[in-house]
């Protein structure tokens, strides 16, 4: 079977089309509660970082615009409506070319608290989502796991339940 050069140059643009979508669209599902990965998190820019040494992570908190602009301005308790503060979480380990320095291994888990005190009343006006692992699979089988995030975040009662403190940036 012949086929024309027409054809064949169809077909090949329709491959190169194809293969970002292959390469990139992996979707990430909402949590059980609704609530959705953020559009351009991996972007967001950074309003602290948290390092444990009981499970051995290291972290950063990201924010939206709404949240940066209020944490820079120290307008932080409450944090406006709108704001979303996010954190990346990974597993700690040793730099192969300097050991002492601890850097991220494997990626644990990422995390966000939506602000919308109407909205998320029930805990402390701020709405729960986890994602698990490289894959990125929503946490929590219904929507009651929002109760376990934020009876611990009620330790932080008096900063708006956040226990992040923006760090001075000079
Ligand atoms: C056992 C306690 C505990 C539980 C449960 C918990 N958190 Fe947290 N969370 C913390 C602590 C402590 C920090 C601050 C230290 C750090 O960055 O890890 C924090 C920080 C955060 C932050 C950054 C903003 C802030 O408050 O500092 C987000 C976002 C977050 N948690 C989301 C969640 C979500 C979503 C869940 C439930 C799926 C959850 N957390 C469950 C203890 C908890």
């Amino acid at each position: 079977m012949k086929i024309n050069l027409s054809k064949k140059i169809l077909f090949f643009f329709s491959l190169i089309s194809i293969i970002p979508v292959i390469g990139y669209a992996k979707t990430v599902l909402p949590a059980a509660n609704g609530i959705k990965y953020p559009v351009g998190l991996k972007n967001w820019r950074l309003i602290s970082s948290s390092y444990r040494n009981d499970n051995n992570t290291q972290r950063v908190i990201l924010g939206n615009s709404t949240a940066i602009k209020a944490s820079r301005s120290g307008q932080t308790n409450p944090w406006p409506k709108g704001t979303i503060l996010a954190k990346l979480v990974w597993k700690n380990t040793e730099h192969p070319q300097w050991n002492a320095a601890i850097v991220p291994g494997e990626f644990v888990h990422s995390e966000i608290m939506v602000k919308d005190a109407v909205k998320y009343n029930a805990t402390g006006g701020w709405g729960f989502a986890r994602w698990k692992g490289a894959e990125q699979q929503p946490y929590g089988k219904d929507e009651s796991f929002a109760q376990e995030c934020f009876s611990c975040h009620t330790h932080a009662k008096d900063s708006g339940y956040v226990f992040t403190m923006p760090p001075k940036i000079p």
